[in-house]
């Protein structure tokens, strides 16, 4: 598989001089504290780059979402996800009593907002729509958001600092979240693995191989200079946001592989990938807290850590035919094709939702349940994971 560019090949665009007076004052702590306390573990590194409580790429308020930002998620080319979400979660909503939508990482509360207004015309809102999000000035944004497309719901939303911690109903909704889960990058080096660890070289952030770590990885990856990530808070996370939900359903959707893809023999650089002005790029130390960290979700380990958790998977599929299910065809519909902007700008965004070059078939979808039978799911590929 074909490697990806370094941030120098690409002549990345350059930061505006408060944005690169912030990188650097992050990246100068993230110096002072490797002179201190020695190498940083990729994940220490992640917390650094995206969750640095002031300078963290989720925390420091720059652009991030959309055509002026890094990257573009589904909920934000329009509404389609939401409308098809919202299809899959009113027969579920109409089963519980008093339920309640956990979103985390809601971003912009693009989703949010088109979920709730999907569903409110649907007559199904949930009782409470909580958001867990770890970024603060991402909350006051979420918050902005929904007030200014669903005011007369915004009373039902609330944000959590951490996941719920008393039992309740309700459904798991979560977007391109598992994605930005802090991962360990390894590499196989004389029949160990090692842990890459980020450290110092004439005043520069570089990877050096770090001490031999145990991992349980297939062993089609176990071959020599193999770089490769996993994500030792996934199944932590999972159990944490799952665990006093009495009975209710949880649906993931992310970018990622089943575990034999994710290891694959060919797959020799891992997955982890920079994000910065819509360009992708394998340079994970350029420019702390400006770009975007994420890997690939290992589908298989999802499930695991879901099932270890005692929720049931019940569904997987891709993103396209997940939407062609739940209604994606009745939402250009309505949109008409009748060539007005509107409908030219749904046409296009079905495109990008669907296309397998584009997200239809990178991104994936998760369905677990605790007590509650799901819709069923054509084509559900679950016995790949
Ligand atoms: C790539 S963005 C996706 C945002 C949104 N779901 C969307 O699709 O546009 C990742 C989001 O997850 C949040 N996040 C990262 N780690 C998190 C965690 N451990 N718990 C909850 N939210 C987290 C980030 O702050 C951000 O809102």
């Amino acid at each position: 598989m074909p490697g990806r560019p370094h941030g120098d090949e690409l002549s990345l665009p350059a930061p505006e001089p408060e944005a690169l007076a912030l990188s650097q004052a992050l990246s100068q702590e993230i110096k002072e504290h490797i002179a201190s306390t020695g190498p940083l573990s990729s994940e220490r590194f992640w917390q650094h780059a995206l969750y640095h409580p002031t300078h963290g790429y989720y925390h420091n308020g720059l652009a991030k979402f959309g055509a002026g930002g890094d990257f573009i998620t589904a909920p934000e080319l329009g509404d389609g996800l939401a409308y098809c979400l919202a299809r899959w979660c009113a027969p579920l909503l109409a089963e519980l009593s008093a339920p309640v939508i956990l979103e985390p990482g809601a971003g912009t509360g693009a989703l949010a907002a088109s979920l709730l207004s999907a569903l409110d015309t649907q007559n199904c809102l949930p009782d409470a729509y909580w958001i867990l999000e770890v970024s603060g000035s991402l909350r006051d944004r979420q918050r902005a958001t929904i007030e200014a497309r669903v005011p007369h719901v915004l009373e039902r939303v609330r944000w959590l600092d951490t996941p719920p911690e008393e039992s309740w109903t309700g459904l798991i909704v979560g977007n391109e979240v598992v994605d930005a889960l802090p991962p360990r990058r390894l590499t196989y080096f004389e029949d160990r693995w090692h842990e890459l660890v980020v450290t110092t070289d004439s005043d520069e952030l570089v990877w050096v191989r770090g001490e031999a770590v145990e991992a349980d990885l297939p062993v089609e990856a176990c071959q020599p200079g193999y770089v490769t990530e996993d994500v030792p808070m996934l199944a932590p996370w999972v159990k944490a946001i799952t665990d006093h939900l009495e009975r209710g359903a949880l649906v993931l959707i992310d970018y990622g592989y089943t575990r034999r893809e994710y290891y694959h023999p060919q797959r020799t650089s891992g997955t982890a990938i920079a994000h910065y002005r819509h360009r992708a790029h394998d340079d994970l130390l350029w420019m702390p807290g400006l770009q975007d960290l994420s890997v690939s979700v290992d589908f298989s380990a999802l499930a695991q850590a879901l099932h270890a958790a005692g929720m049931a998977p019940a569904g997987f599929t891709s993103q396209a035919q997940f939407l062609i299910a739940f209604g994606l065809a009745d939402y250009a519909a309505a949109a008409g094709m009748d060539g007005s902007p509107q409908s030219l700008a749904t046409l296009q965004e079905v495109k990008q939702l669907t296309l397998p070059s584009e997200m239809g078939e990178r991104f994936q979808v998760l369905l677990a349940q605790r007590g509650l039978e799901l819709p069923s799911l054509p084509l559900n590929q679950l016995h790949r994971l």
